[in-house]
């Protein structure tokens, strides 16, 4: 079995792990920005990414991802492609929100890193069964076609994964691909309904929350006042993702999805949820991906995920801009 990370502090004394955690994402500025968030904090150990078609098809997630690897000076990371489709349906894709290459706004370079050979759904299952159980968490940014053909191709993932912490769905806010549906849940809906049905527990970021981290002009402006590299490509990419939400939704900035996620790893204080039960609409034309969110306890069913409501958007920017700073 693989040992444990140890974090050496100042005084050389052993302190907590680090969190051990696979990204599986469709880069997509908010996912890179996750991606940079993750990269920067030594509580977490990025074990790998995992690219999947999504915000862009899958030869421009995997490239996207390794964009942002280089960008936070780690072409170390292993970077590996997973599904370019989802499961049952045909791909659908957000150029529209995202731009033609997926990581619109800064000018990066092409990658020099290499993409492993190993299929992602390969690397998730080989990683999770090569760890103790409960050492491995799964952050998932986009649709979830990956987990989920992890989950069917080893079963054993339900009990040996720590945990999934994931950022999809949305319940009073609705939907943004459709009035029901929200984008990652709406790609792949069969896959999310085998995630949230695996029995894993599950921390979910639905838009009820994301729509609370709005990337308000000031928020964005600190990063550029970094000066570095990474924090002027963090401002470029916000920059160029949140003038799309700005029309539709009428306010200063865009909701900040995907580092949601990884901000709960780092400080789970900044958000406030319960635990409902959630299920996947497959079949209706009308509301297919929307995620039925039980958040008034109205059914017998069993609370299957910790579904987040509100956050402190000004501690999660706090945050964001102290972790891109080290970059
Ligand atoms: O609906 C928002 C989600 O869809 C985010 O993960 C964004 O990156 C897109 O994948
Ligand atoms: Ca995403």
């Amino acid at each position: 079995m693989v040992g444990e990370t140890w974090l050496a502090d100042a005084g050389g004394r052993e302190m907590t792990t680090a969190r051990k955690i696979i990204i599986d994402t469709d880069p997509g500025q908010d996912d890179a920005v996750a991606i940079l968030l993750a990269l920067a904090s030594p509580e977490i150990e990025v074990v790998g990414i995992t690219a999947v078609a999504g915000n862009v098809p899958l030869a421009l997630t995997q490239k996207n991802v390794r964009k942002t690897c280089e960008l936070a000076g780690r072409p170390d990371i292993k970077v590996f492609a997973g599904a370019d489709r989802p499961l049952l349906r045909t791909l659908v894709t957000a150029e529209y929100v995202h731009g033609k290459t997926g990581l619109d706004g800064p000018d990066l370079p092409e990658p020099q890193m290499p993409l492993q050979d190993e299929h992602a759904v390969d690397f998730i299952i080989d990683t999770v069964m090569a760890h103790e159980p409960g050492q491995i968490t799964l952050c998932l940014l986009g649709p979830q076609t990956n987990a989920a053909l992890a989950l069917m191709r080893e079963p054993q993932l339900a009990t040996r994964l720590r945990e999934i912490v994931l950022m999809g769905g949305g319940f009073f806010e609705g939907g943004n691909a459709t009035p029901a549906a929200e984008f990652n849940i709406y790609v792949d809906p069969h896959a999310a309904k085998r995630v949230f049905e695996s029995g894993i527990p599950i921390v979910m970021m639905p838009l009820d929350v994301t729509h609370k981290a709005l990337t308000k002009r000031d928020r964005v402006a600190r990063f550029r006042a970094l000066g570095t590299a990474a924090g002027i490509a963090t401002a470029q990419l916000l920059d160029f993702f949140e003038r799309f939400d700005e029309r539709k939704y009428g306010t200063d900035g865009g909701p900040l999805h995907d580092p949601c996620v990884i901000a709960w790893l780092l400080k789970p204080e900044l958000f406030f949820g319960k635990q409902c039960n959630v299920c996947i609409e497959t079949m209706s034309e009308l509301t297919k991906g929307m995620t039925v969110v039980d958040w008034w306890h109205v059914t017998n069913r069993e609370p299957n995920a910790l579904v987040m409501r509100d956050i402190d958007s000004d501690g999660f920017y706090e945050l964001l801009v102290e972790r891109i700073a080290k970059l």
